[in-house]
């Protein structure tokens, strides 16, 4: 997933960008991003000064972190990268704001984990600091729709080459626990001819909205805001996003 993370959403995803800033207004500095991937929205914050610290479990995709915040000049912010898991965050400090962007939360399978993150989350929060989490609405009719099908995601030329990447997608869903099991496939092309193709399984636990308020009540914490997209819309039966806006109660 690494390798291709930031081919797949660099230019599909930056509409979010300026949403995580406007977060991190709202809320202040210093910013808490747990599931901080390649440092997408880490570098964004720290160019528009925040001072930004980073989680992240992947070793990997930590790695891209490291040399993509490399690359910026002088940030005008300054940021931390730390290896991490956000259920078992050792992070010291308070934060006024903390930010679970694109989904990383759905990476947590079970009821302890999601609420050893969220009393986490608690704990480093300052008093009037706000957390906000981009979740995915679950569309179960269209899970149900592409299930066990090979779907493509997308088709694109790949920078500076004759060749193109076909990204497919296999979901099948384990309805009972909410998982769904996606296998992601990115074959290469030249010309007609396949020249390479790279697997990775990936696991979705999927969220229903009372369920996460639920959730957030567990650890104190409560929903004071909830978007169904990165313009502040209300939530509806045809939004991608689920987002949440808490605060410590
Ligand atoms: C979809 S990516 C989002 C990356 C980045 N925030 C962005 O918006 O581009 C989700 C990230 O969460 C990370 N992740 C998954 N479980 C995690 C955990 N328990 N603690 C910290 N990071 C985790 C994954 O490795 C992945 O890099």
């Amino acid at each position: 997933m690494a390798k291709w993370y930031d081919f797949d959403y660099e230019r599909r995803m930056r509409k979010d960008l300026s949403f995580w800033r406007a977060c991190a207004e709202e809320g202040g500095d210093p910013v808490l991003e747990l599931g901080a991937g390649t440092g997408r929205v880490t570098a964004h914050l720290a160019r528009g000064g925040f001072t930004v610290t980073g989680v992240e479990i992947s070793e990997k995709m930590l790695d891209r972190a490291h040399r993509r915040v490399a690359r910026i000049r002088r940030p005008a912010g300054r940021i931390r990268l730390v290896h991490g898991d956000m259920a078992e965050l050792e992070v010291r400090g308070r934060f006024r704001t903390v930010i679970v962007p694109f989904r990383a939360f759905h990476h947590l399978y079970t009821i302890d984990r999601q609420l050893a993150a969220l009393r986490k989350i608690r704990q480093r929060l300052s008093p009037d600091g706000i957390a906000v989490f981009d979740l995915f609405r679950p569309d179960l009719a269209a899970f149900t729709e592409a299930e066990n099908k090979l779907s493509v995601a997308y088709e694109r030329r790949l920078p500076r080459s004759e060749e193109r990447v076909v990204q497919r997608f296999r979901l099948s869903c384990d309805w009972s626990r909410q998982i769904a099991h996606i296998d992601y496939y990115w074959d290469v092309y030249r010309g007609s001819r396949r020249i390479s193709r790279d697997h990775a399984p990936m696991r979705w636990r999927w969220f229903h909205r009372y369920e996460f308020e639920h959730l957030l009540a567990r650890a104190r914490l409560r929903a004071y805001r909830i978007c169904g997209d990165f313009e502040g819309g209300p939530l509806t039966e045809r939004c991608e996003e689920m987002i949440f806006f808490a605060r410590r109660d």
